[in-house]
């Protein structure tokens, strides 16, 4: 009873700086609608006996107070979104086969056991709250223990900002973790790592239409992504917006073919 109206009172100082006053007036019945979507989609946690259901502002995940405003609060992803992101992602099975999926921003790593279900090189989960980053390997745990990934997970616990991707293709997962400044400080890091070596990268990003999305010009930071596919779901006045976008257009222009070096017979 005292944990849930600390609770209540958590969101609503959360939601207040998140969206504003307006906008939570506005939009009250939206959240309670997405609530029951979320219900529905509890099976996760009952089929795997994981804990990743849960509503935790930053705060209540134990992210120091001066990172508060930066962060975006913690919802797991739901099952069926992450499936319609991977469906559109337009890229052939081997090269998803080789690529290493990278969540920043993990959570209780919903959507990295969801993606380690599948085939991957790897699957990285970068989480900046103690709390949650000790709940996801303890779920991880579990559903290994199940003997239900097929891919090999590595977890991290720090900040997406100082995390240098691996080498090899890759697929970056964002579910709208922090505010647009530190969006654009971690897109700087994945542009720089391309261009210093590139290779075929594709983003995963959704966001609540509740909260303005990222600006097109985070992700198409030096023309490096180019916005491949969009999607959304609305539930009962709840829409989640996503957008998928890849760098092959840019690979294309940079990977200058080497010039055939004349051969000895040659006139
Ligand atoms: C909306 S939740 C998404 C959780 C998970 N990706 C999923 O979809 O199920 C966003 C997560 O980003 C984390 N986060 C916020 N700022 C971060 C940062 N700078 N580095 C790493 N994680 C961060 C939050 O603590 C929260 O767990």
């Amino acid at each position: 009873m005292f944990r849930s109206i600390r609770h209540r009172l958590a969101l609503f100082t959360y939601s207040w700086h998140a969206i504003g006053p307006a906008s939570m007036l506005r939009n009250s019945v939206r959240w309670s609608a997405d609530a029951e979507a979320r219900a529905v989609d509890s099976g996760f946690d009952a089929r795997y006996g994981t804990d990743t259901n849960a509503d935790l502002t930053p705060g209540e995940a134990d992210i120091l107070i001066d990172r508060h405003h930066a962060a975006t609060m913690y919802l797991p992803t739901m099952d069926q979104d992450l499936a319609a992101m991977l469906a559109a992602l337009p890229w052939p099975e081997s090269l998803r086969r080789d690529a290493t999926f990278i969540d920043l921003g993990s959570g209780k790593a919903r959507v990295v056991l969801l993606a380690a279900m599948q085939r991957f090189r790897q699957i990285v989960g970068v989480e900046l709250s103690p709390r949650l980053h000790l709940a996801a390997v303890r779920n991880v745990e579990r559903v290994r223990d199940a003997g239900a990934l097929v891919s090999p997970v590595r977890l991290v616990h720090g900040d997406a900002t100082a995390f240098d991707a691996p080498p090899g293709p890759l697929v970056t997962y964002l579910y709208h973790p922090f505010r647009e400044p530190i969006a654009a400080l971690v897109m700087d890091r994945l542009v720089a790592s391309l261009e210093a070596s590139p290779r075929p990268a594709a983003i995963l990003y959704c966001h609540p239409a509740l909260q303005p999305g990222f600006h097109p010009s985070v992700f198409g930071q030096r023309d490096v992504f180019q916005l491949a596919v969009e999607g959304g779901r609305q539930t009962r006045g709840f829409l989640l917006g996503w957008s998928v976008w890849t760098n092959d257009a840019w690979l294309d222009r940079t990977t200058i073919p080497v010039p055939l070096v004349s051969g000895a017979g040659e006139a």
